[in-house]
């Protein structure tokens, strides 16, 4: 991604990093996440019934942002609709929405505000999908009318998104397939949303070609039938995977359970410690993460996020320089230290574990390297380095932070690889890297082939 150039107003996306994921409608009353009324085929009348009465006294976006900014995130995607067509916020084209219904409020713009009042960037989460909405699911070949008059009602929403709440950071769509880009007439939508709002950033989902492309890449094909675009939209969507979407922006979405977005009771939590390896996996390829959390059905964050966001925000208040920031750099895959990620002429060491070791030592970095610091402790550390390898000596046999200690190298230029030393070079096509290693050894057990 060093090699793309991005618009001075986009810089603070990979400057930011890491976002908070908030998926929360009337579902968090059933506590079997945000897809409930189709997974389960609950009855129509009665959910929307519930979502009517559904009352979140707690809900305070003051508290969401404090957590946020707790946890380290810079920035924010809320679900102002999901797939269920309840809308948190005051919509003109429907009664369905918490400003009709129980609440009398508008959530998107209570969320919006409190937020940008914690120096957070905001963004919304809209779902083009509407499970309640036949022509919806009947699409526009077996419904022309009802299909046109839903798409105008998906555009005249996304204006009013873009219109009423200010500046606007992300626009996060949803639930486009299995309908067309065509369908949806999303180049139209894109034209209306840059006019809104010129510095927004628009994700990729924005539905499948008409035509698919041809060609054996699986990955983009699975992509496009999920309705990920590669040509709309301005960053990619890896959903569940750490997968850098090369050229382009991209953020991966994770949630912090195991596969459902809204709140769900009695599911198990991700520890600290895999989440915070999923944000350094990300900013390490030179990517983001957007990290979920399903607030309960009284607008709370559940404690157990509350406590995880607590570890990863103490952790990147003292190493946050090898998340914010990161740049895509072609890195050697480092599983027996740790995870590495690149700043400008600096290289960080992300060690995942400390088995006591007083140096360290890489044997392919080409750069040359001024210093090293152990982020976060005053414990001198110093550098030798020849053709061959780098040594990094003086590390302390404890490490007062056991939760990935950073190391940073400050080197001379950029970071680089040795020219022969690709990405795990030993299963792709450069094991020749390895013969002058090999070639050290010397006298060999096994010369010329012949047995002594
Ligand atoms: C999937 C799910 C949806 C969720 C989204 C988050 O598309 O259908 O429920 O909101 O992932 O990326």
């Amino acid at each position: 991604m060093s090699d793309i150039s991005i618009p001075e107003k986009w810089r603070w996306f990979p400057q930011a990093r890491f976002g908070i994921f908030i998926h929360w409608g009337p579902y968090a009353q059933v506590g079997r996440g945000e897809q409930v009324l189709i997974r389960e085929w609950l009855d129509h009348r009665e959910y929307a019934a519930a979502a009517c009465r559904w009352n979140p006294r707690k809900f305070d976006p003051r508290q969401w942002a404090a957590t946020a900014r707790l946890g380290g995130f810079r920035y924010a995607v809320f679900t102002a609709r999901h797939h269920d067509g309840y809308c948190l916020w005051d919509s003109r084209l429907t009664d369905y929405t918490s400003a009709v219904q129980a609440p009398k409020r508008d959530f998107v713009a209570e969320y919006v505000e409190a937020f940008r009042a914690a120096g957070l960037r905001v963004g919304l989460y809209y779902s083009l999908a509407d499970f309640r909405v036949p022509a919806y699911l009947e699409g526009p070949d077996i419904n022309p009318a009802g299909w046109r008059t839903f798409c105008e009602y998906v555009h005249g929403q996304v204006r009013e998104l873009l219109n009423n709440y200010g500046k606007i950071d992300v626009i996060w769509f949803d639930g486009s397939w299995p309908r067309t880009r065509e369908d949806w007439r999303s180049e139209e939508l894109v034209r209306m949303m840059r006019g809104l709002q010129p510095d927004i950033l628009i994700n990729n989902r924005l539905g499948k070609p008409a035509v698919k492309p041809a060609g054996p890449d699986h990955y983009k094909n699975m992509l496009e039938d999920a309705g990920h675009s590669r040509e709309l939209g301005d960053f990619g969507t890896p959903e569940h995977s750490i997968t850098a979407d090369p050229g382009r922006l991209w953020e991966s979405c994770q949630v912090s359970t195991w596969r459902l977005w809204g709140y769900t009771i009695g599911e198990h939590w991700r520890p600290a410690e895999l989440l915070l390896d999923m944000l350094v996996d990300a900013a390490g390829q030179g990517g983001n993460l957007l990290l979920n959390v399903g607030p309960d059905a009284d607008g709370v964050m559940p404690p157990e996020f509350v406590e995880r966001a607590r570890v990863i925000g103490d952790w990147l208040r003292v190493n946050g320089e090898a998340v914010y920031g990161t740049e895509a750099r072609e890195l050697p895959d480092t599983v027996t230290l740790g995870r590495l990620s690149c700043r400008g002429n600096n290289l960080y060491l992300i060690l995942r574990f400390w088995d006591r070791r007083l140096s360290l030592r890489l044997p392919w970095l080409q750069t040359r390297v001024r210093r090293a610091a152990l982020l976060g402790s005053d414990c001198p550390l110093s550098v030798s380095q020849n053709d061959w390898e780098l040594t990094i000596s003086g590390l302390p046999p404890q490490m007062e932070r056991m939760l990935f200690p950073v190391i940073r190298l400050e080197c001379d230029a950029p970071p680089a690889v040795h020219p022969s030393a690709g990405k795990s070079p030993l299963w792709s096509d450069h094991p020749l890297c390895y013969v002058p290693w090999a070639r050290r050894r010397g006298e060999s057990v096994w010369v010329d082939g012949q047995a002594r």
